[in-house]
C-alpha cells in the first residue's frame, strides 16, 4: 500500500467525521487485501516456499516441480512427525509418520478435483474430504471417484533423526 496516498484519503474520510468501521470498509475497498505484509511478526524467509505458511524448519522447495526439501523435526512445524498417526502439509506434499513408524510423503492434491487430503490414522491411509476417495500409502486408487493415484514422494529420515528430507 501506498502509504502518502493511504494517509491522504484516511485523513480526508476522518474529515468527513465517518465512523471508525465505515473507515476500516473504504480501507478495505481500496486495497486487495484488509492484510498487510507489514503487520507479520514472523515473515517467512526468502528461500523457503511451503505455500505460504510459516516456514520455520523448512529448507527448499516444496512446491510444483523439482519438490526437494528438507524438515527440521525439532522444529514447532514438524517436530508433530516424530509422533506415530500425525500427518503436515509442506507445500504440494503431504508427509505423515503413520501408525507403523514410517515416513510417507504424497502429493496433497487428490486426482479427482484437487481437493487438499488428509493422512487417516485410524486407516493408515490417505482420504479426500470432498467425496470420499481414498488412497493406500503408496498412492494407489483404495477407494473412487478418484481413478488416477496421488504421486508419490521420497522420504529418507537423516542418521540422527533430527531431519527428514523429502525428494522427487
Ligand atoms: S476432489 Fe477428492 S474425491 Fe473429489
Amino acid at each position: 500500500m501506498n502509504k502518502p496516498e493511504s494517509m491522504k484519503r484516511g485523513q480526508f474520510l476522518r474529515s468527513l467525521g465517518l465512523s471508525t468501521s465505515t473507515l476500516m470498509a473504504f480501507y478495505c475497498l481500496g486495497t486487495t487485501s484488509c492484510t498487510s505484509d507489514e503487520d507479520d511478526p514472523n515473515p517467512a524467509p526468502g528461500g523457503n516456499n511451503n505455500g505460504g505458511n510459516n516456514s520455520a524448519g523448512l529448507t527448499g522447495n516444496a512446491t510444483g516441480s523439482n519438490i526437494d526439501f528438507t524438515l527440521d523435526l525439532a522444529s514447532d512445524n514438524y517436530k508433530k512427525l516424530k509422533t506415530p498417526g500425525e500427518f503436515v502439509v509442506v507445500g504440494d506434499v503431504l508427509v505423515a509418520f503413520t501408525t507403523a513408524s514410517t515416513y510417507v510423503a504424497l502429493s496433497k492434491r487428490c486426482t479427482h478435483e484437487g481437493t487438499a487430503v488428509q493422512y487417516r490414522s485410524q486407516q493408515n491411509d490417505v482420504w479426500c474430504i470432498s467425496h470420499g476417495s481414498t488412497f493406500n500409502l503408496d498412492g494407489t486408487v483404495k477407494q473412487n471417484p478418484a481413478v488416477l493415484p496421488l504421486k508419490v514422494y521420497k522420504p529418507a529420515l537423516s542418521q540422527n533423526g533430527a531431519t527428514l528430507r523429502v525428494t522427487e
